[in-house]
């Protein structure tokens, strides 16, 4: 018996929706595919996202003000292979998609109509993965998603492997 690959094999049967998650520090954007998020409390509403310190988002996200969270639908196969697969360290991802600039500078993308900004309150070290706490200061329910979830994507292979970062 060993916790630890039991553990791995137990989350490996887990469902739940995936995210992008995006972020802004003066000209830098940035944006990945995320899996680790939750609801954390509902009055007052609060958020978790946990990033990856390998990742080119979480260079921007720790300077950003906010985050925008964005729900992906079950057709988004591609745009979640794209904030996923490749990296912000090698490819503009924001040439490849439609955005806007939204609430607090962060980039919105216009292909995903459920969505919210999140002003960032505090930021917790989880190890591999750093937590941002997070409060919606701005939301936007689009027309009723199917959302994206964890097993659709296990094809997708991550643009940085976790064990890169500096936790
Ligand atoms: C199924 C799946 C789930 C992922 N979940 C997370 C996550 O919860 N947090 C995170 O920081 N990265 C997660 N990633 C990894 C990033 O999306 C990926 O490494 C991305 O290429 C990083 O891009 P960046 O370097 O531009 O930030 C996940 C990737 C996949 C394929």
């Amino acid at each position: 018996m060993n916790a630890e690959s039991d553990f791995n094999e137990v989350v490996a049967d887990t469902d739940y929706a995936m995210y992008i998650v995006t972020a802004a520090y003066g000209e830098q954007r940035a944006g990945c595919l995320v899996g680790f998020t939750t609801q954390c409390s509902m009055t007052p509403p609060r958020f978790l996202v946990c990033l990856s310190k390998a990742n080119h988002t979480y260079t921007v996200a720790r300077r950003a003000p906010a985050l925008g969270v964005h729900l992906l639908g079950q057709d988004q196969h591609e745009l979640a292979s794209l904030f996923g697969e490749s990296t912000g360290d090698e490819v503009d991802k924001f040439e490849r998609c439609r955005w806007k600039v939204g609430p607090e500078g962060v980039p919105l993308l216009l292909d995903c109509d459920s969505r919210f900004v999140g002003s960032v309150l505090a930021r917790f070290d989880l190890g591999d993965h750093e937590a941002f706490h997070l409060a919606p200061v701005h939301a936007h329910k689009g027309t009723g998603v199917r959302p994206l979830t964890f097993q659709a994507v296990l094809d997708l292979v991550p643009g940085h492997r976790a064990e890169e970062g500096s936790g």
